[in-house]
Formats: C-alpha cells, structure tokens, sequence
C-alpha cells in the first residue's frame, strides 16, 4: 500500500484553508430556494418573484438622460474619489436639511457607499473587531448579523417587532453583560418585519448610548417609502445624535437605482472619518457617471419618489386585501416593500422554509421564508412588493391553488 508521503505531489488532495471569518459564518437560509427558482426559471416557469427588495420600475427618465449625457464626458471615466464627489455630498446634506432639518457637514460628516450594504459592511469592519460585541434587531436583515461576523466580532439578537421593548431589552443588555455592547444597529423601517418607530425611540436610544457609551448605527433603507402620510423619521434628527453614531440612506429603494449602487453614510464625524479610511483602501468610489446622475436625481425627483410611493402603497392594498380573501391574517405596513405575513394553520406547521419551497414549486412563487431571518422569523413569510398589481393578485390566487382553497380564481 502507498503511504501518504509516497503519492506525488501533484496529485495530493490540496485543501483550500479559507479564513475562519469565513468559515464561522452561518449556512446561507435562502441557498435552497434561490437554486430551486433558478432551476424553475432554466424550465421555462414564468415564476412570480416577490423574494427580493429588488424594484422592477425604472429610475425617472430625468436621471437616465443624465447618465447618458455624462457617460458621453471623457473626464467620467477616470478612478473617482473614494469618498463621493464633493457636489454629491452636498446633495446628500441639502436633502437631510429639507426633509428632517438636520445639519451636515458635506466635506466631515457625509460620505458615498457602494450601495449602503458595501458601507454599513465597511463601517462595522472600521469599528469592530474581535471581542467588540453589536446588538442586532431580530428577525435580521443578513448583513446586520453577518458585517458583524465578518469584522469578527459578537452578535446579540434583540427582538424589534416592539420598540419599547427592544430599548428596554437594550438598556438590559448594557446592564448585564460585560464588556458592554459596543454598536447597537437599528433599521426602521424595519425589513423584515416593517416595524415602524416615532422620533421618540430615538431619542431615547440616543440617552442610552450617551449613557452606555455604545456607538448607534441606523439602517434608514426604507425612508422613502412610507404610507398612508407616515413619515419615517430620521435618527440624526434626535438631538444629540451626531454625538453617537451614523444613518445610512441608498438610492436603491425610492429612486429605484438598486443595480447602480449608490448610498450614503451620514452622521459622526469620527465614524464616517473610519469608514473614509477603510474605503480609501479598498475602493475607488463610484463610477462617476452614476453620482453625476444622483445629484440630478436628489435634486428634481422628489415627485418621481412620492410616486413610487404611492404605487407601492397600491400594491400593498392588494397583496394585503387579497391575501386577507385567503383567510390570512395580515397586518398592513405602515412604510417599506415588504409584507410580513403570519403563516396561516395548519401550514405554519411545515416550517417557513418547506412551506416557501411549496409555494415556489408547486404555484411559482418565490417568497422568503421568515427563517432565513433568524429564528425570530419561524412562522412567517416575507413577500415584497415589487411586482405590479395584476402579478401580486396573480401569485395570491397561486398561493390559493397551492394552500387547496376552492376559489382562489375569484381572487
Ligand atoms: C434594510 C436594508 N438595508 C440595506 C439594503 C441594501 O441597500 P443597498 O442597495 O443600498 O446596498 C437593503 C436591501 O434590500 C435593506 O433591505
């Protein structure tokens, strides 16, 4: 028999030893689901896909025509500034002062992001490092939980889905363990579960972290798209806010420039300075073109923004009326592209991940199943509003045609 030394070494197995900031990771929970809607899709399944936040309208003609036009300039075409141009910062800070009358310094406490996943990732790599711990809203958006991992650091999970309790839950936390938590992250609008807040949890979390001394990072994804005239506040407009922590924004939500990848982080000066620094390693900013046109955007489609809003706030009417019909139970949002939706009996039964496969396999629909968001998100699915009316009322009476309801075709 060969022994090990004796094969050749060409011919050795030859593991690949990835980083365990790699390896420590959780599985990916929608793995399964995104191979089977693939699969579904190569055969030909026109399937109907409420899986992602990922809008299917175009930006306003207005921002397209000024991307042309600046793609046709040679001078766009160079290495940008890993921090944003300095016009677009600008843009970014006209806009907080309008919309929630917060002051910002353009040149200190405003800088662009690949997409605000790309920076919210960077920050928490700028901030935290083995040993920190974060406080991360439950059920999560994945990236809350994994940039957290990834900068090697410790996660604890807090439920959100009610506010007052997620402070009090903080302000235990802080109390009883140490070393204390040294980031709290915050999303509201909240994705998953559309939780809304009001300036008030602001401002409490803000006397929190002076007292704790933990740094606050807001996910305001969701702030353009609100319903029924709630407005969602804006972190930095809770006094004092500046002093502990950042807010990140995108243009992915309310101008629909998810694939274009442009965000911002706004906020401590000290927070942004080390997010600055990370990105001056690792990037070269955003093609030029791109933050040329989200100036034009920023500042002439207010109106465009107000009207998607409106249009998901159609959407949503329908998708929550008609899966009422079915008999679910279901509970409007008040703001975000989502509707998170309770698994009715005796289906919760099979578990939101089997339950999400069923509705793909058998009505094609792809939904996510409230798992893949942690254990707080078991009985639940998460299904956006991304497709137009005729498609959402579509996958509802396929949902019917899967759950075995008679008339699911009236719907
Ligand atoms: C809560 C939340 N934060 C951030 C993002 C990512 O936004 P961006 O496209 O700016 O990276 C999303 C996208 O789905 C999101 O839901």
């Amino acid at each position: 028999m060969r022994s090990e030394s004796d094969i050749p070494f060409e011919d050795a197995p030859f593991n690949i030893p990835v980083a365990d900031r790699v390896d420590r990771l959780p599985p990916y929970m929608f793995g399964k689901i995104n191979k089977l809607k693939h699969e579904k899709r190569v055969a030909g399944v026109d399937v109907i896909d409420l899986g992602m936040g990922n809008p299917t309208d175009s930006p306003d003609p207005l921002i397209i025509e000024k991307l042309g036009e600046a793609l046709s300039d040679p001078r766009n075409h160079r290495y940008s500034v890993s921090n944003g141009i300095e016009n677009l910062r600008k843009e970014v800070s006209a806009r907080y002062w309008k919309k929630y009358g917060v002051r910002l310094d353009p040149a200190s406490e405003v800088i662009a992001c690949i997409g605000s996943k790309e920076g919210f990732s960077h920050l928490c790599l700028a901030l935290m490092g083995p040993g920190d711990t974060a406080i991360v809203p439950s059920p999560s958006f994945p990236i809350h939980v994994y940039a957290v991992m990834l900068a090697s650091g410790n996660v604890i999970s807090l439920d959100v889905r009610e506010p007052d309790q997620f402070l009090s839950n903080i302000e235990y936390t802080c109390k009883h363990i140490f070393p204390k938590p040294k980031v709290v992250i915050v999303n509201f609008p909240h994705n998953p579960s559309t939780t809304v807040v009001d300036q008030g949890f602001y401002d409490d979390l803000v006397k929190l972290a002076k007292k704790y001394q933990f740094l606050v990072i807001s996910d305001f994804a969701y702030a353009d798209i609100c319903f029924d005239g709630y407005q969602a506040p804006s972190f930095l407009a809770s006094p004092g806010a500046i002093d502990v922590g950042v807010e990140f924004t995108t243009m992915s939500k309310g101008y629909s420039m998810a694939g274009w990848r442009i965000g911002f982080c706004a906020g401590n000066p000290e927070m942004v300075r080390a997010l600055a620094t990370i990105k001056g390693y690792y990037d070269y900013g955003i093609f030029q073109p791109i933050q040329i046109a989200a100036i034009v955007a920023m500042r002439h489609c207010d109106a465009a923004v107000e009207s998607v809003s409106k249009e998901y706030q159609q959407r949503r009417d329908t998708l929550c009326s008609s899966l009422t019909r079915l008999g679910w139970d279901i509970q409007p949002p008040k703001a975000s592209m989502f509707v998170w939706a309770k698994i009715p009996e005796p289906w919760n039964e099979m578990g939101s991940i089997n339950f999400a496969m069923k509705l793909l396999d058998e009505g094609g629909v792809a939904v996510s199943p409230g798992r893949g968001f942690g254990d707080d998100g078991e009985g639940y699915l998460r299904l956006s509003i991304v497709e137009n009316s005729n498609r959402l009322k579509q996958a509802v009476r396929q949902i019917g045609k899967c759950m075995k309801i008679e008339d699911s075709d009236a719907i």
